[in-house]
């Protein structure tokens, strides 16, 4: 039975899970209210949010999970990537839950809890596929050879795919985060009215870029009415849809890939979700999408994640640090 915290950029979670990814409760504080006045993420005001949420959230979910602290048998924290002084957060809780109750306590990789979500509670756990991670802080695409063992196969060069979905947002003047409200606008409009650059789709490796499509959207914008809003909407998003699930198909031959996962909050995409479905069952691939619970940030693909950590016989000394940077696979 792990308990995992999760606070490496604006949500402050909390969840208990156990076995094989059984998951008994996962709260989420989120913060999008706070920084929704501010346009975007501000660290400070997300450390201090969470240091205000943890000890409550703990609680709640200790409650809705009907178990008992002592009966937790680890505890864990995510260690990075993300924001420096979220991080410590909930590494410093995870580590005082652990002395506390005298048990160990396990730092796990955020990247590894999204990649594995899509397999959290299944029978059989990870197996052997090509994972894209798309969301407001990542996207990269992984070769899994089974769990703990990662290859990097390509990443995006600047902008991470939903950073692009916030920015974009940002520029039409929508809320934040822009990805959902995208979505949304993007099913009234055309996709095929503005034809915005496919950064990258054909240039023989597996990496990504996005700020061009960016710019390309704000280039346009003097020209536009509101009437026009969907269409771009749709228009950018098929953009982004297109070298996604192109990308990740080629990513797929290449490591020999038969299962296809995608996982991170843009997987939550209902263009994506669809472009996916089609090209699949095109090419023949398998494809398992991560669960909308486990598709933004949480702490249960964090106690998913630890629970296979932990099986592999792995604990983490209570004097290991975060890690801002830290890296899934080379
Ligand atoms: O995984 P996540 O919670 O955060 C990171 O680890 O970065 O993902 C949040 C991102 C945001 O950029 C948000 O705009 C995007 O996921 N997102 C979406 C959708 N829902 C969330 N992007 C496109 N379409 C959506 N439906
Ligand atoms: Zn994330």
């Amino acid at each position: 039975m792990a308990l995992a915290i999760e606070t490496s950029c604006d949500e402050t979670a909390v969840a208990v899970a156990m076995g094989h990814g059984e998951i008994l409760a996962s709260e989420v504080a989120s913060q999008i209210g706070i920084h929704q006045q501010f346009g975007g993420i501000v660290p400070e005001v997300a450390s201090r949010t969470h240091l205000a949420q943890l000890d409550p959230l703990i609680e709640c979910a200790l409650s809705n999970a009907g178990v008992a602290l002592n009966e937790i048998d680890f505890f864990a924290a995510t260690a990075g990537p993300g924001l420096a002084t979220s991080l410590m957060l909930g590494m410093a809780a995870a580590k005082g839950l652990a002395v506390g109750a005298r048990k160990p306590f396990l730092a796990v990789n955020h990247l590894e809890g999204h990649l594995l979500s899509p397999f959290a509670g299944l029978h059989g756990g990870a197996r052997p596929s090509a994972g894209l991670i798309v969301s407001g802080g990542h996207t990269l695409l992984i070769d899994l050879a089974e769990a703990g063992i990662y290859r990097l196969l390509g990443q995006t060069r600047d902008d991470a795919a939903g950073e692009a979905f916030d920015k974009v947002a940002r520029l039409l003047g929508l809320p934040y985060p822009g990805g959902p409200e995208i979505d949304r606008l993007a099913r009234a409009g055309d996709c095929a009215r503005f034809n915005f650059p496919r950064s990258m789709i054909a240039s023989g490796d597996l990496g990504f870029s996005f700020s061009g499509l960016k710019t390309a959207v704000r280039r346009i914008i003097p020209n536009i009415t509101e009437a026009d809003i969907p269409d771009v909407c749709a228009s950018f998003q098929e953009a982004v849809v297109d070298v996604l699930v192109a990308k990740t198909l080629a990513g797929a031959r290449a490591a020999n890939r038969q299962l296809v996962t995608v996982s991170g909050g843009v997987s939550c995409n209902t263009r994506l979700q669809a472009r996916f479905a089609a090209a699949c069952a095109e090419s023949g691939h398998e494809l398992l999408f991560a669960p909308p619970a486990l598709s933004t940030d949480n702490a249960a693909m964090i106690a998913c994640a630890a629970l296979v950590r932990f099986r592999l016989g792995e604990t983490t000394p209570l004097d290991s640090d975060m890690d801002p940077n830290l890296r899934l696979a080379a």
